[in-house]
């Protein structure tokens, strides 16, 4: 991280950004197909590994949270054995969903419809008049269970029945490393919303310039954060971005080895395909975006997780604020003009949209997309 913070107080010290080579095109209508879209949910949603949450999501055995991806109802439990697992969220009976609320605890998982019920590790253990399903074999009624890996306190998983995962692999030795040293697995969950946007990839692009802070955020983030710099980081798919806080240049007036970095400059990481990681000194942003219904809709599940014990009403309280100042500028500046941007999309003003070399971080998603979705 001091490292980091080293390029950001350089770059505000010369008046520089990190740059990309060239100015780059995205076609709109890579926004607008839907055989595109298609694609996309099926090859980087459902096929590749996607990190669904922290593992304090499920802070103790018997604690569950759900959420749909792409249609995939996802329901992860922590078993008694303390293992993390994830299951498709759909009754094995006549498919109704196990669990209806986000998050919760229990000792079983019993269906609404006809009280099915089933343990946490998706074994069916129990049903109303049993006798009337003599023959069936309660082991094929297990819920059907999908890849889930809890690694460096982060919870991944594949969203195809029978599919493996290797998280290391997905996210390379360098990444690996990075997120190891940082304790997400003490992180506690506070709150999350869920928030509207257009197309996933327009709403996704949102989170990875800085070039538009001066004006979409000339009275929030500009006022914490330099406008129009970035050191930017490649990482296989998916990549940093280092913002400078505007109290950065304090970091000339103290010696490196008592620097905390955290408190002068934002690092965010941008796990492919679709979750922003905000890494701050006091807690952790989760961003996941995921596809909507159609091909213009999408949604934001913004998570706040706190690096400390919440333990008092003052500690809430700093949470809340800081959560809530988030989610509202992304919902009243970002996502506002995002649905305003979606809605012209096919007005025919633009064949394309254009990425400044001051954008990097946008150049490199589009690729990314190119290549793991549309190769
Ligand atoms: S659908 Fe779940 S118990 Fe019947
Ligand atoms: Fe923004």
């Amino acid at each position: 991280m001091a490292a980091l913070a080293k390029r950001l107080l350089a770059h505000v010290e010369n008046k520089t950004t990190d740059h990309a080579g060239d100015v780059f095109r995205e076609p709109v209508a890579n926004y607008t197909s839907v055989e595109k879209w298609e694609r996309e949910r099926q090859k980087l949603f459902r096929e590749s590994p996607l990190l669904l949450g922290l593992s304090g999501d499920l802070p103790t055995n018997g604690s569950y949270r759900t959420l749909t991806v792409c249609d995939v109802p996802v329901l992860m439990i922590r078993g008694d054995d303390g293992i993390a697992r994830a299951f498709i969220n759909v009754c094995r009976h006549r498919g109704a969903p196990v669990i209806q609320d986000e998050r919760g605890e229990s000792r079983r998982y019993t269906c609404a419809y006809h009280a099915w019920s089933y343990d946490g590790a998706g074994a069916l253990v129990g049903l109303p008049a049993a006798d009337a399903f003599e023959g069936i074999n309660r082991c094929d009624y297990a819920l059907r269970q999908l890849a889930l890996e809890e690694r460096h306190g982060m919870l991944w998983g594949v969203l195809t029945p029978g599919a493996t995962i290797d998280v290391a692999a997905w996210l390379g030795d360098d990444l690996d490393r990075e997120f190891a040293a940082f304790d997400f697995g003490s992180c506690e969950w506070f709150v999350s919303y869920s928030i509207d946007a257009a197309n996933w990839k327009l709403a996704m692009d949102t989170y990875f310039e800085a070039y538009h802070f001066a004006s979409l955020h000339r009275n929030t983030i500009n006022l914490i954060t330099y406008n129009d710099v970035i050191a930017f980081d490649a990482f296989q798919q998916h990549q940093r971005n280092g913002f400078p806080r505007r109290n950065v240049l304090e970091l000339r007036d103290i010696p490196e080895t008592e620097w905390e970095p955290l408190n002068h400059m934002s690092s965010i990481y941008k796990v492919f395909p679709n979750v922003a990681v905000t890494v701050a000194p006091e807690a952790v942003l989760i961003s996941q975006v995921l596809p909507g219904p159609t091909v213009d809709t999408s949604i934001t599940i913004q998570s706040t997780y706190s690096r400390s014990p919440i333990d008092s009403a003052e500690r809430r309280a700093e949470l809340d604020q800081r959560a809530r100042f988030i989610r509202d500028v992304i919902l009243e500046e970002d996502y506002f003009l995002n649905h305003k941007i979606g809605a012209g999309l096919s007005s025919g003003a633009n064949e394309f949209l254009t990425f400044g070399r001051n954008e990097p971080g946008l150049h490199h998603f589009h690729r990314m997309v190119e290549e793991f979705a549309h190769r």
